[in-house]
C-alpha cells in the first residue's frame, strides 16, 4: 500500500487525497474570457458586456504558471491541459507552451501537454502550437449544421471555420484529436448522427457529453440532460459500435469503436455515471486558485506562493497539503441524492474560470 504521499514501490511519486486518489492531471486556465457564448456555459445575459472578467494584471504571468506547473509536476502530475475561457485568447501562448513542453514529470518523463478549445482561432494558430511543442488538441463542437451551431454557440461564424481549424491541426499532427460535443435534449440531439457521420473514418474521435449544472451556466434541469446511454441508442441505429476493453486510466470517457474499423467513438457520462472515484484532476484558474472539483465552491489561493520568494518546492508544499485534505465528489454525491452536510449553499465556480 502506498503512502499517503511520497514514492510509491514502483517508483512513481504519488501525493493522494483523503480517499485515495493521487494527483495526476492539471487543468491550467490562462484566460477566463471566451469569444463564444454558449448557452450553457456563458450566456450572453450574464456575461455581457458589462461582465467583470479578469483583468489582465489579475491573471498569473507565464513566469508564474510555469513554476506553478513545475510545482505540479513534484508531486506527481503527468498530463497538463491548457483550458480556458477560450486560452488560444491570451496572447503569447505560444512562448508559455514552449516552456511548459520542457518540463518532465517526477521520473523523467516529459510532461504529456494537451489544450481544449473552441476551435475558432486553430486554423492560425495550429502550426506556431505544434512548433512550440503542443502534443495535441481537443475540440469542442456541439453541431455541424450552421443554424444548430450558431443557436448554441451564440456567435455569428459558420461550422466550416471550426472544420478548417481540426483539419489545421490535424494537417501538423496535434494528434490525437477528439471532438468534445454537449448534448442538450431538445437543442442540439438532431446532431449527434451528423457529428458521427462527419468524423467517422477520419481519425478524429467525437466523444458526447452529458450536459451538467456547472456553475454559470443557469437554465439547467434534469429534463435536459440526455444520458450517454440514450445517445449511444442514437448513434448505434446507424453505426454498431463495440467497446474499447481497457478504460484510460482515470479517464472521463467511456470509448467504443465503429464495428466496422472506422474509428472511435466516446461518452462522458458525468451526471448518470459519474467517475468521482477515479477522479486525479486539479484546476487552476487563471488567477491563481486551486479548485479540488469542477463544482467547488471555494478555491485556495496559491498567490502568495507565486512571488519571486517562494520557491516552486514551497509551493508544492501548499499544493500538498491541500490535496491531501480533498475529499470532494460531488457528481457522486448528486446522483445518489445526498446532500452535503453543510446546510448552507454556495455557487458554484463557474466552469469558464476553470475551464470545464
Ligand atoms: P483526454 O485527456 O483527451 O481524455 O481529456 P479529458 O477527458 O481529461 O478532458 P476533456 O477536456 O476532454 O474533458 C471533456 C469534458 O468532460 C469536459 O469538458 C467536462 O465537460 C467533462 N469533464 C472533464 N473532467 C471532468 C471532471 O473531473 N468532472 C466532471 N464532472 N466532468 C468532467
Ligand atoms: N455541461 C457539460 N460540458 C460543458 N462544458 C462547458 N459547459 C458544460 C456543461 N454545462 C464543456 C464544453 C467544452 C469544455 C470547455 O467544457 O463542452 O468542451
Ligand atoms: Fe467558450 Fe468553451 Fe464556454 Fe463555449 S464552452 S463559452 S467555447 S469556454
Ligand atoms: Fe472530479 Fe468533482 Fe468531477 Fe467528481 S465532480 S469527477 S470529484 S471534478
Amino acid at each position: 500500500m502506498a503512502s499517503r504521499f511520497g514514492v510509491t514501490a514502483g517508483g512513481v511519486v504519488s501525493t493522494f487525497d483523503k480517499l485515495g486518489r493521487p494527483l495526476r492531471d492539471l487543468r491550467l486556465s490562462v484566460i477566463d474570457q471566451c469569444n463564444f457564448r454558449c448557452t450553457y456555459c456563458m450566456p450572453r445575459e450574464t456575461f455581457g458586456a458589462d461582465y467583470p472578467f479578469l483583468a489582465s494584471s489579475e491573471r498569473m504571468s507565464f513566469e508564474q504558471i510555469l513554476k506553478l506547473a513545475k510545482a505540479f509536476t513534484l508531486l506527481g502530475v503527468e498530463k497538463i491541459r491548457i483550458t480556458g475561457g477560450e486560452p488560444l485568447l491570451r496572447r503569447g501562448l505560444e512562448s508559455l507552451i514552449e516552456q511548459l513542453a520542457k518540463l518532465t514529470t517526477a521520473s523523467g518523463k516529459p510532461v504529456e501537454l494537451a489544450l481544449t478549445t473552441n476551435g475558432s482561432l486553430l486554423a492560425a494558430k495550429a502550426r506556431s502550437l505544434r512548433d512550440a511543442g503542443l502534443g495535441r488538441v481537443t475540440v469542442s463542437l456541439d453541431a455541424v449544421e450552421d443554424a444548430v451551431f450558431r443557436r448554441m454557440s451564440d456567435v455569428d461564424m459558420s461550422v466550416a471555420r471550426i472544420l478548417d481549424g481540426i483539419e489545421a491541426a490535424r494537417a501538423v499532427g496535434l494528434e490525437p484529436i477528439k471532438v468534445n460535443s454537449v448534448i442538450e435534449r431538445g437543442v442540439n440531439e438532431s446532431q449527434i448522427l451528423p457529428l458521427v457521420r462527419q468524423f467517422r473514418g477520419t481519425g478524429v474521435a467525437v466523444r458526447f457529453i452529458e450536459y451538467m449544472d456547472v456553475g454559470g451556466a443557469g437554465g439547467w434541469s434534469n429534463t435536459k440532460v440526455m444520458t450517454a446511454r440514450e445517445i449511444r441508442g442514437i448513434v448505434e441505429s446507424e453505426f454498431p459500435l463495440v467497446p474499447v476493453v481497457v478504460r484510460e486510466q482515470s479517464g472521463t470517457a467511456v470509448n467504443y469503436l465503429h464495428a466496422d474499423g472506422a474509428g472511435e467513438v466516446g461518452f462522458i457520462a458525468s451526471v448518470s455515471q459519474p467517475f468521482c472515484g477515479s477522479c486525479s484532476r486539479a484546476r487552476v484558474s487563471a488567477d491563481g486558485q486551486l479548485y479540488s472539483c469542477l463544482f467547488a465552491t471555494h478555491g485556495t489561493d496559491l498567490r502568495p506562493w507565486l512571488t519571486d520568494t517562494a520557491t516552486a518546492g514551497q509551493l508544492a508544499e501548499r499544493v500538498r497539503s491541500r490535496w491531501t485534505q480533498r475529499d470532494d465528489r460531488y457528481s457522486e454525491l448528486r446522483s445518489t441524492q445526498r446532500k452535503p452536510a453543510s446546510g448552507k449553499v454556495y455557487p458554484t465556480v463557474r466552469m469558464s474560470l476553470v475551464g470545464g
